[in-house]
């Protein structure tokens, strides 16, 4: 039987020379595989207390909200500079490759509330601890990260372990 790991496809020298690009979103171009990943991170949740699931843009969105919608939880949209209408919080970071700044508006998470993050991927793990910075001076609490695949050879996972945070992944 087809794992979700053989769904994901590996482009060499993407968006630049030397970057071996995972592209977890052929994950979605088969039902299969993208029930298989929509079940196996929704399993990942099972047994946790929380109160919103928030994703990040863009990626973080497809694979976050199926779980909001299938746990009935809110979801909340954190999106790249400049989208979002309302007042916003923000954090830039740096990225495997370049800089980024992530937003969410400041009335998407109350004091005390508990979040789940989603992403597609960790790569430093930059993108997702901005976010979770963001959430926690809104006053929310963030009680796991979870992710369809993490890259080996960045760290991501243990800069984020090594800050307390909660992570797991579909794909190990
Ligand atoms: C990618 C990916 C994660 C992040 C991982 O998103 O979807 O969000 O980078 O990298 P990091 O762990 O080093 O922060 P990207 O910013 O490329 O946005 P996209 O989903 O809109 O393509
Ligand atoms: N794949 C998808 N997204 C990414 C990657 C990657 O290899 N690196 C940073 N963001």
């Amino acid at each position: 039987m087809k794992e979700l790991k053989d769904y994901v496809v590996t482009i060499p020298d993407f968006p630049e020379p030397g970057i071996m690009f995972r592209d977890v979103t052929s994950i979605l171009a088969d039902a299969e595989g993208l029930k298989l990943a929509i079940d196996s991170l929704q399993k990942l949740l099972e047994g946790i207390d929380f109160d919103i699931i928030a994703g990040t843009e863009s990626r973080g969105f497809i694979f976050g909200m199926p779980l909001a919608y299938n746990l009935h939880k809110p979801f909340v949209l954190i999106r790249k500079k400049g989208k979002l209408p309302r007042e916003t919080v923000s954090e830039t970071y740096d990225l495997e490759y370049g800089q980024a700044t992530i937003e969410m508006h400041t009335d998407s998470v109350k004091p005390g509330q508990k979040v789940v993050l989603v992403d597609d991927l960790i790569a430093t793990g930059g993108t997702i601890e901005a976010a979770a910075k963001m959430i926690e001076r809104l006053g929310g609490e963030v009680v796991k990260m979870v992710f369809v695949m993490e890259l080996a050879g960045l760290n991501g996972r243990k800069r984020l372990e090594d800050k307390g945070y909660s992570v797991d992944s579909a794909i190990i």
